[in-house]
């Protein structure tokens, strides 16, 4: 318990903290979010149980920490822009977010941030793995971590989102008809490998298989290879911790300090979550 009457339970894996002691549905004081603010920083991700929020609720959370990024292909809640859906239905083969990654890399001023908030979950399966990238960063030899905070990166929308995604999306039968607006999907962005966390200053690996498309100068034939082994180092079980959902369920997570995948292993049943992201800042090594 801190003194603002806060509950945090680190996760015990490697990443994120269990926040009670809190109702979101109110307005919470300066104390109470700069407090959040701080364990985000050190931990990489927020997890609430029994927040019964209305879409008002849920924005004006996701608002004390920023301006909200309104989704460029994501479908939105009736109602609600701000609000990105996040849904597989029971008839459907795949699902968002079977790949490791950290959403928005490939912007110049990389989100924040999502506060995602589970309203129908499946009887079992569907949990959700986060990934540190503080630990990921810090278990790396001290060799490995001079070259690499030399390095920088390319990262892009445009294989994900965009008119070419077909060998994306090869395998994953329907998503690539989840999303819209594939013209949007025009964003290229370079940040350095290693990043100093805007918040806790910490520094962060900051690469992810979903969007970064090769390291600066490099070509393909040296970056891929290259980041292979870097990705399966981040995922190492050390690194990682493996959330389960009921409804009401949130998980604040930040996309500086991690990288998150969803399991697929609930056929026949609906999972539906809401999803707000956070506007951020451009990333300095
Ligand atoms: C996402 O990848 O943003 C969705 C995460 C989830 O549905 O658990």
């Amino acid at each position: 318990m801190n003194g603002n009457g806060l509950s945090i339970t680190p996760s015990g894996g490697g990443v994120g903290a269990f926040v009670d002691g809190i109702d979101l549905s109110q307005p919470l004081s300066d104390n109470i979010t700069g407090a959040m603010r701080a364990v985000l920083g050190d931990h990489g991700a927020l997890f609430f149980r029994d927040q019964d929020l209305t879409p008002d609720q849920h924005i004006a959370f996701a608002g004390e920490f920023g301006p909200i990024n309104i989704n460029r292909f994501f479908p939105a809640v009736d109602g609600y822009p701000e609000i990105a859906e996040v849904c597989k239905e029971p008839e459907q083969e795949s699902n968002i977010g079977n790949r490791w990654h950290s959403d928005h890399s490939y912007d110049a001023a990389p989100a924040l941030g999502s506060v995602l908030l589970a309203r129908e979950t499946p009887p079992q399966g569907g949990d959700t793995l986060f990934a540190s990238m503080f630990r990921a960063y810090d278990s790396l030899s001290d060799g490995l971590k001079k070259t690499l905070e030399q390095l920088r990166a390319v990262h892009s929308s445009r294989h994900v989102f965009g008119r070419d995604s077909a060998a994306y999306y090869k395998g994953r039968p329907g998503l690539a008809e989840r999303f819209s607006n594939a013209d949007a999907a025009v964003q290229d962005s370079i940040h350095p490998l290693i990043v100093r966390h805007p918040i806790s200053g910490r520094q962060a690996l900051y690469i992810n298989p979903a969007f970064t498309v090769g390291i600066e100068g490099w070509d393909n034939g040296e970056s891929a290879p290259f980041l292979s082994m870097l990705y399966e180092h981040v995922v190492r079980p050390e690194h990682t911790y493996r959330y389960q959902w009921a409804p009401g369920s949130i998980a604040f997570w930040d996309n500086r300090a991690t990288w998150h995948y969803v399991v697929n292993d609930y056929h026949g049943s609906r999972r539906l979550m809401h999803r707000i992201t956070i506007e951020g800042v451009p990333l300095e090594a």
